[in-house]
């Protein structure tokens, strides 16, 4: 009999379908099916899941997973719910969301450089004037982050002459990217970027990280982009920077409450723009593609994609 594996999500009813449907076409020879229609011989035979935002006890009762293909690339809240007893969990890695995310990096940089927050309030006011213009190559850039979604998009900055530098845990070396690590590299690009890219995920360490000393080290009248996770930012922190004006600009794309409240007052705040998560949105038809490759090597091997880090937390 054909092996099963279960698709583990507490999505809506047809958004799972469209994922079954997707992932059934790429794993033709294997019994993709729902947890909810699972038999108990099935939950208990199953050696690897896939699964999108699962409820916790669905998982525990998959008594012999051994692991988890998560098809989406932050995982803090699996590893938030799920025991660390619990079986291997890989997350989703795909290029072509790396693509994306360096694509919308790229927008909201060039939103921020070319002033576009100021035109904009300046047309609502009928008022014609330019705004000093830098170089693109006058204009330090700051990733946090350096993994997938963060080189993908400090390389992608290098096109239009930007000074780019990213930070991360353990040194990099990426052409053209100063690239930094660690407490003492965390200060140096705080103090030098202009614009400041936020890509890490959501981590004990990295859970406001951006707090209002973070803030008073970045250049006067720098901006923000947070792509990675809202609680990175403290919002409260922000907010007062940019009524400071200490903070020029935040363009937003997470929040800590999703979607964000009718009554948060980041809504209306002038200093910030928000956008709906959907700086990198997950591709159905790339996402289950790469669930397959990594199930298929699996079954035909046993070998398991690199595992998220429970100790690290991403
Ligand atoms: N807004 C969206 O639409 C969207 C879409 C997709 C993903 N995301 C977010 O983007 C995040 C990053 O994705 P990714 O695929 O690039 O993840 P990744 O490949 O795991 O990279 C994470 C990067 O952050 C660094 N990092 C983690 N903790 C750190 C710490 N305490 N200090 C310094 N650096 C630290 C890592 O350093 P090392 O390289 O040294 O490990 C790595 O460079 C995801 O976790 C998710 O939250 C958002």
């Amino acid at each position: 009999m054909s092996e099963t594996i279960p698709l583990v999500t507490r999505l809506a009813q047809k958004d799972e379908q469209k994922w079954l449907a997707a992932l059934r076409e790429k794993l033709p020879i294997y019994n993709v099916k729902s947890f909810t229609e699972l038999d108990r011989a099935e939950r208990s035979a199953a050696r690897v899941a896939i699964c999108a935002n699962p409820d916790p006890a669905h998982i525990a009762a998959l008594p012999n997973l051994v692991w988890l293909q998560s098809l989406w690339s932050g995982v803090e809240r699996l590893v938030a719910e799920l025991p660390a007893s619990s079986p291997a969990i890989i997350r989703l890695r795909d290029p072509q969301l790396a693509a994306s995310m360096a694509e919308a990096v790229l927008a909201g940089v060039l939103y921020l450089h070319r002033h576009m927050p100021a035109y904009l309030r300046q047309q609502q006011n009928r008022i014609w004037q330019g705004i000093d213009q830098p170089n693109a190559g006058q204009r330090k850039i700051g990733i946090l982050g350096l993994g997938d979604m963060g080189a993908a998009a400090a390389r992608l900055l290098l096109a239009p002459g930007f000074a780019v530098a990213g930070w991360s845990r353990s040194p990099k070396n990426i052409e053209g990217i100063k690239c930094l690590h660690g407490d003492d590299g965390l200060g140096l690009i705080t103090a030098s970027s202009d614009i400041l890219v936020i890509l890490l995920p959501l981590t004990k360490a990295t859970r406001a990280l951006v707090d209002s000393d973070f803030l008073a080290h970045m250049p006067p009248g720098a901006g923000i982009i947070n792509f990675g996770r809202g609680p990175i930012i403290d919002s409260a922190a922000l907010l007062a920077a940019l009524e400071s004006g200490h903070v020029s600009h935040a363009l937003l794309d997470v929040f800590e409450r999703e979607p964000l409240p009718a009554g948060s007052p980041l809504w209306s705040h002038p200093g910030i723009t928000i956008w709906p998560h959907i700086a990198a949105v997950t591709s159905i038809d790339t996402a289950s593609k790469i669930a397959a490759e990594n199930i298929n090597t699996f079954l035909r091997d046993g070998t398991i994609p690199e595992a998220v880090s429970r100790s690290r937390g991403y």
